[in-house]
């Protein structure tokens, strides 16, 4: 790991703009379950269809509902990490750092990320089903068991996450595709590159001639892209790679 920690600090150390995806890995060692890892991940225990689809909540809102608000009490209990604190610190470092992630956690932001695209929204907000264009992020306010309806149409109320079958927020999609095309190094960190578009963000940086440097305790479906990969835990990992480099 030594070898892949030192090409990857120069590809890095080198880059002004440096994009950064992140994925359910990053919050692993937070204590927030991922999704795909066997016997662990969350796609192992509950039927995403049920719980991660409109369909899902429009059959049993409470039952969605109460999974989310579990998730909920996990996140706010949960602190983000050595690796939150990396990405965090670097951004003083780079002329840009723009921080992508598939995470609705809030850690990055906990962690004081500031420039931070979620792309798939975050768990403490709640919007309206019906799109009727309420949304408030006051989840101390939230009930844990039955949904609450919505203030302005009473319609049901939902997280602020994107489900099975529903397109990102164009706008945020459209960003996170033009840091990844404008950076001069992507750095991926705890993601199966399994779920698009965002998977294919890597792959834009790389089209863009960016190297990609991949950051994971197992293989991934974005290593064959990568020009490093890193096999580690991002908390071990990410310290070391973001590291100012000593002055020479
Ligand atoms: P996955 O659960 O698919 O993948 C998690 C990845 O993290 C795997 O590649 C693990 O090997 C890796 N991993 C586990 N522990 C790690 C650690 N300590 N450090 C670094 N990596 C570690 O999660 P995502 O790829 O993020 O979508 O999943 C993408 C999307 O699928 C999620 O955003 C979610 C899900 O359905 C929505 O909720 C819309």
């Amino acid at each position: 790991m030594d070898n892949a920690i030192a090409r990857a600090r120069e590809l890095i150390g080198s880059a002004r703009r440096l994009a950064v995806l992140t994925g359910a890995g990053i919050s692993a060692e937070s204590g927030i379950p991922t999704f795909r890892d066997a016997q662990t991940g969350l796609w192992a225990q509950y039927d995403p269809m049920q719980l991660a689809t409109e369909e899902g909540f429009r059959a049993d809102p409470a039952l969605v509902w109460r999974w989310y608000a579990w998730r909920r009490g996990l996140v706010a209990g949960a602190q983000p990490n050595a690796g939150h604190r990396a990405l965090a610190a670097a951004q003083s470092r780079y002329e840009h750092l723009a921080l992508i992630t598939q995470n609705v956690d809030g850690l990055h932001a906990r962690a004081g990320s500031t420039e931070l695209i979620e792309l798939h929204g975050n768990i403490m907000r709640t919007v309206c089903l019906d799109r009727c264009g309420f949304a408030e992020a006051a989840p101390e306010r939230l009930p844990s068991g039955e949904p609450p309806t919505c203030p302005r149409c009473g319609g049901w109320l939902r997280p602020d996450v994107v489900w099975f079958g529903e397109m990102l927020d164009p706008e945020v999609l459209q960003a996170a595709g033009a840091q990844a095309a404008r950076c001069d190094a992507m750095l991926v960190v705890g993601t199966s590159g399994l779920v698009y578009p965002a998977a294919g963000l890597p792959v834009g940086a790389r089209r863009a001639g960016a190297p990609v440097i991949t950051v994971n305790p197992e293989a991934t479906e974005l290593d064959g892209l990568a020009a490093v990969c890193v096999r580690g835990r991002a908390a071990e990992v990410l310290p070391r790679l973001l590291a100012a480099q000593a002055p020479g």
